[in-house]
This record gives structure tokens, C-alpha cells and sequence, in this order.
């Protein structure tokens, strides 16, 4: 009797536990990412689209990367509508970002949307300051109209 209760408790425990496990009402940190990602930011109210036709093919690939890990919480208009552009920038980001639970990006193909985001600010931001500080202002100006404040006061 005793033999074959003490199995029998250890799998019906068991069989909780996974069920839990599955059927858990808990978000994950994941699903809190994309909750947190909502709030605002100015730089979604760019193009979520960007002409890569002429740039280098490893570039290409990268993008590629670049599409589908970095649109899966907000949409691929906050990266390239932000103002950063250095290196230094985009390795901070890149890592942030990174380090959010459930993003899913190996070390790999944080080098390869590192890379791509290095190449496509310089052609696209730092090759025409004035234009993009433009485009910057005009975005800015778009968030103050739709949200009725600054978009710093957005993170607060
Ligand atoms: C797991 C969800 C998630 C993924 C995947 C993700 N992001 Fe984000 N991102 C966020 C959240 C949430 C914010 C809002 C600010 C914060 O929490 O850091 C954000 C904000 C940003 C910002 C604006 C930061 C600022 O302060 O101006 C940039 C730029 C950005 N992400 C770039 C990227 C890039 C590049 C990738 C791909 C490497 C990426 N994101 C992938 C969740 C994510």
C-alpha cells in the first residue's frame, strides 16, 4: 500500500506543477515587455520602413536579423526613427534591449543588427544632419499635437 501511494502522490504533484506551469494566468516577462512597450514614444510616429535596395548584401542580411527580433515588442519605427547613430549608441541600445526578458536575440545576431544600425545611421542620419534634425523636429512636433505633451514627459 504504502509502496505504491508515495509514487502515485509524487506524479499527481508532478502533474500540477507542469499544469501550472502551462495554464499560468502570470505574465511573462515577455508579455510585460510588449505591455511596457505600448507607452508612447515620439520615434513611432516615423516610416516603419526603410530602402535598403542599395546597400551592401551582408547589410542586407543583416536587416534581415534586424526585422525580426527588433519588431516584436514595438514596431520597427521606434529603432529607426530615434536619433541615436554612433556606435557607442547603438551598442548600448542594442544590449538593452537584449537583455529584456523573452527577446530571443543570441549574441550573433545582436552583432548583425549592431552592424546594421551603424551602417544605416550613417547613410541616413549622419550623411544629412539638417535633414534628419528635421525630420527629428517634425516628429517631436507630431507627438506634442497627438499627446498634448513633450515626449519626455511620456516616460514618466
Ligand atoms: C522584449 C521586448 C523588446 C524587444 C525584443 C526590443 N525592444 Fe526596444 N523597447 C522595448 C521597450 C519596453 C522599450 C521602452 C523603453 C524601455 O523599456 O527601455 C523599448 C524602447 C526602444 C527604443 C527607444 C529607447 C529610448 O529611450 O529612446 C529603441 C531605440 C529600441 N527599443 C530599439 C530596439 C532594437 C534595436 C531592438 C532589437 C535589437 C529592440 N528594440 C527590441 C522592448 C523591446
Amino acid at each position: 500500500m504504502r509502496s505504491t501511494f508515495l509514487p502515485l502522490f509524487f506524479s499527481f504533484a508532478l502533474a500540477i506543477f507542469i499544469s501550472s506551469d502551462v495554464y499560468s494566468d502570470t505574465p511573462s516577462g515577455l508579455e510585460l515587455e510588449i505591455e511596457r512597450a505600448k507607452k508612447p514614444m515620439a520615434w513611432d510616429l516615423g516610416p516603419e520602413m526603410v530602402d535598403i535596395s542599395q546597400y551592401p548584401p551582408e547589410i542586407q542580411a543583416d536587416y534581415k536579423v534586424f526585422a525580426t527580433k527588433c519588431g516584436k515588442c514595438h514596431t520597427l519605427a521606434r529603432p529607426l526613427n530615434s536619433p541615436y547613430c554612433t556606435a557607442e549608441e547603438w551598442n548600448n541600445y542594442v544590449n538593452k534591449m537584449m537583455r529584456k526578458p523573452g527577446s530571443g536575440i543570441t549574441p550573433v545576431e545582436g552583432k548583425q543588427i549592431f552592424d546594421f544600425l551603424v551602417y544605416d545611421s550613417k547613410v541616413r542620419k549622419l550623411s544629412n544632419p539638417d535633414a534628419w534634425n528635421k525630420h527629428i523636429d517634425q516628429i517631436l512636433a507630431a507627438f506634442q499635437e497627438k499627446y498634448g505633451h513633450a515626449r519626455e514627459k511620456a516616460s514618466q
